[in-house]
């Protein structure tokens, strides 16, 4: 299964640059799974709730129809990040798709900073998709932070975690490698670079997107502010094997009626 990210520098509020970045980064590539970042195409620092509710979309707007097509073109399944109103909420979202549907979207759980002014905290149960005989789990950004997000991915049985992100804490790349380690899975990081200064926040986003193994090795690493692309062959069968020994498995090995979670 060929697998990868596509690391660009969204310009705020220009879609359709931002769709333009993508395809052109891209060209003829074919893949199985493509991960983009988040809130790749509208760009991250709002000012206001009013601000973040005029880009946002349903599962069948502009950039819906955006992901299709690269889907088409590429052959892929696309993961990418967009902003998804439903009544009067919006969500910190991104989806999967094919070339023919939308498949799901999954609301970020766990906003970061200025986020819980604009957005509403994810309010749907994790899932997993099946899609091209592989089971793909999708976070956000700053939900690697909790440690739960992708350990209940990996009992929902995911290989592989597809997590957009907007990184601007300089911890993530390395707290991947231990995330992917004890749960044995694979996960493809794509992260924006770039900086946005708008309002009191200047951010500046740390790039280095990156595909790690389900044995904690890092299969690919993008520059830390260069626009890039990578893709890496894996075997997802070896994210269904949870023993690390004979004697050791990392989720039976678990005591969960010691744990107390609440
Ligand atoms: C983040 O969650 N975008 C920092």
């Amino acid at each position: 299964m060929k697998i990868g990210y596509v690391q660009t520098s969204p310009i705020f509020s220009e879609k359709t640059q931002n769709f333009e970045q993508v395809e052109n980064l891209l060209e003829d590539t074919k893949a199985d799974l493509i991960v983009l970042p988040e809130l790749f195409a509208t760009g991250y620092t709002f000012i206001s709730k009013e601000e973040a509710e005029s880009r946002a979309e349903n599962a069948e707007g502009e950039t819906a129809k955006f992901l299709k097509g690269l889907a088409e073109k590429t052959s892929a399944v696309v993961v990418g990040g967009f902003i998804e109103k439903d009544g009067n909420q919006i969500f910190n979202s991104s989806m999967i798709v094919s070339d023919s549907e939308v498949f799901g979207t999954y609301r970020k759980l766990h906003l970061y900073y200025k986020e819980k002014l604009w957005f509403s905290p994810g309010n749907k149960p994790l899932k997993i998709y099946e899609v091209k005989n592989t089971k793909v789990g999708i976070m956000i950004c700053f939900d690697w932070f909790f440690p739960e997000t992708i350990r209940s991915l990996a009992l929902l049985g995911a290989d592989i975690i597809a997590h957009p992100a907007n990184l601007v804490l300089p911890y993530c790349q390395k707290a991947m490698i231990t995330r992917c380690l004890v749960n044995r899975v694979f996960a493809v990081t794509s992260n924006r670079i770039g900086n946005e200064a708008r309002g009191e926040d200047n951010f500046a986003f740390t790039g280095r997107s990156q595909i790690t193994s389900y044995n904690g090795e890092v299969l690919s690493s993008a520059p830390k502010d260069k626009s890039h692309i990578d893709f890496v062959e894996i075997d997802v069968k070896q994210a269904r094997d949870k023993n690390i020994n004979k004697y050791n498995n990392v989720i039976k090995d678990r005591r969960t009626e010691l744990y107390s979670l609440e």
